[in-house]
């Protein structure tokens, strides 16, 4: 069974037509990347499925519709989203950035416990608690972003362009944590325009172009296709 079932999901802004309805499925525990170019609507779908932006057709999570549900109760719901750029509070200490993660829940003890759990994912992110978060590197904000929105405890994770702007290093660092969280069972959609870096660590993936998805299949079966290879991967 689909943890997320997404069917006909259409969003405008104003008159422009930026997602002109998808479809898409990920099962529990699986990692899934949607790809595509600049301004082919991934960030438009990550958000509205958020809860962040309003659209028409069906979304159903764990079962259930989510229809008119407001953000903060998909937050509630298992539901995180990582946005593109980040988006860390940038006169907030790491430790305050993470927390804020966990706004929506009240239970302390296991808010300490994931706290820790954050920390051993991203060791970086410890020896750095207590620094502004707007002082640190692209690469160490995106750990921020990341392990804020694990402070949620989410079923499924969102990650917007995770990539974006990072040194090499840096990237392989991300997305070796991608994986550990992905290995503990976390359902991921992951968006990237770097279509290598996401097929490689996905095991299915959606191609978005101009609001519509014009291909989906096997991740392995992607990173070979010569669609894929001829608009994305250079070839
Ligand atoms: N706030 C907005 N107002 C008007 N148009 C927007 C807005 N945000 C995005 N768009 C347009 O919607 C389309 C999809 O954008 P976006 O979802 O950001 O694409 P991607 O994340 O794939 O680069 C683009 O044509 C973009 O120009
Ligand atoms: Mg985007």
């Amino acid at each position: 069974m689909s943890l997320l079932e997404v069917r006909d999901l259409k969003v405008s802004y104003g008159g422009i037509h930026a997602l002109k309805g998808i479809d898409l499925d990920i099962a529990q525990g699986e990692l899934v990347a949607l790809i595509g170019s600049n301004g082919a609507g991934k960030t438009t779908a990550l958000k509205a499925l958020a809860g962040l932006l309003p659209g028409t057709g069906q979304v159903h999570y764990a079962g259930q519709s989510l229809h008119n549900l407001p953000a903060h109760q998909r937050v509630r719901a298992g539901l995180a989203l990582v946005p593109e750029g980040r988006g860390v509070f940038a006169r907030m200490s790491v430790e305050e950035n993470l927390h804020m993660g966990a706004y929506c829940r009240d239970d302390k003890a296991a808010i300490v416990q994931d706290l820790a759990l954050v920390y051993t994912l991203f060791p970086r992110l410890a020896e750095r608690r207590a620094q502004l978060a707007g002082t640190l590197s692209g690469g160490e904000q995106q750990m921020v972003a990341m392990g804020r929105a694990m402070m949620s405890r989410p079923r499924l994770l969102m990650l917007d362009e995770p990539s974006m702007g990072l040194a090499p290093m840096m990237v392989e660092k991300i997305f070796t944590t991608i994986r550990e969280i992905s290995a503990q069972g976390v359902s991921i959609l992951l968006v990237e325009q770097n279509a290598k870096l996401a097929l490689e660590v996905a095991s299915r993936g959606y191609v978005l172009e101009g609001g519509k998805i014009t291909l989906s299949d096997g991740a392995d079966c992607l990173l070979g296709s010569d669609a894929v290879q001829r608009a994305y991967l250079g070839a």
